[in-house]
């Protein structure tokens, strides 16, 4: 997509509470966040974020994986959807199903993922116990490319918080959750600003390779942007 000429068209994709989808919808209504929301889809029909979608006006439909004998056939399923309305850019919001290869090599360099650790760290789930048991000062969550390896794809921005004496990995989730609300419309806007882009594997700020990823707070023109 040539961004001068139209809006970012966005599909995401949830299983569950869709708070991430909620941050992204919020930016785009508040007008911070030039994109055109196309879809949602959920492996899950009783997924809150399908009401999230419908409220906000954004077609939302449920795919469910159980319908299908195997990953493959359910990923065409997914991506014959995500083709009819022509998504751009497909972020994965709390989407709990692993992908296949032919799915991820199709959209490569347009699907994003949030994981909530500081990556490279704790790949895979239950990050905020995990973080609390190696008694990690810092925790956090990162937006990276997806790839086939899980969770290991170029990072592009992450958030930290500081793990308190008295964390549970509830409280933990909690404050890790407040900062994915701003570093996930972040990437997505420096994706449709075309500032950000993903070449053979690696990501790309402003045509330079992005080493490391970007952290909230330490990149003040983000949003002037
Ligand atoms: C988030 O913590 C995200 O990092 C992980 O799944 C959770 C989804 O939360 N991939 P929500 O459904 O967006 O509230």
């Amino acid at each position: 997509m040539n961004p001068v000429d139209a809006a970012l068209r966005v599909a995401v994709l949830v299983s569950g509470g869709g708070t991430n989808l909620q941050a992204i919808i919020d930016a785009h209504s508040r007008g911070t966040l030039d994109i055109e929301p196309v879809l949602v889809l959920s492996n899950n029909a009783q997924a809150y974020g399908l009401v999230r979608a419908r409220t906000a006006g954004i077609p939302a439909k449920c795919v469910p994986h159980a319908s299908f004998p195997d990953r493959a056939s359910f990923d065409e399923a997914i991506s014959a959807q995500l083709d009819t309305v022509q998504a751009d850019l497909i972020l994965l919001a709390g989407f709990m199903r692993i992908l296949t290869p032919g799915f991820v090599a199709k959209y490569a360099g347009r699907l994003l993922n949030i994981h909530p650790s500081l990556l490279p760290l704790y790949p895979g789930l239950d990050t905020h116990r995990r973080a609390i048991e190696a008694g990690d000062a810092w925790h956090g969550s990162t937006v990276h490319y997806v790839t086939e390896k899980l969770d290991g794809g170029p990072r592009i921005i992450q958030g930290r918080v500081p793990v308190a004496q008295d964390d549970d990995a509830e409280s933990l989730a909690r404050r890790v959750l407040a900062v994915e609300h701003e570093i996930y419309p972040e990437a997505v806007r420096l994706i449709a600003s075309g500032r950000l882009t993903c070449r053979d594997g690696d990501a790309f700020l402003d045509n330079r390779k992005l080493d490391e990823p970007l952290q909230l707070g330490e990149f003040p023109t983000l949003s002037a942007t």
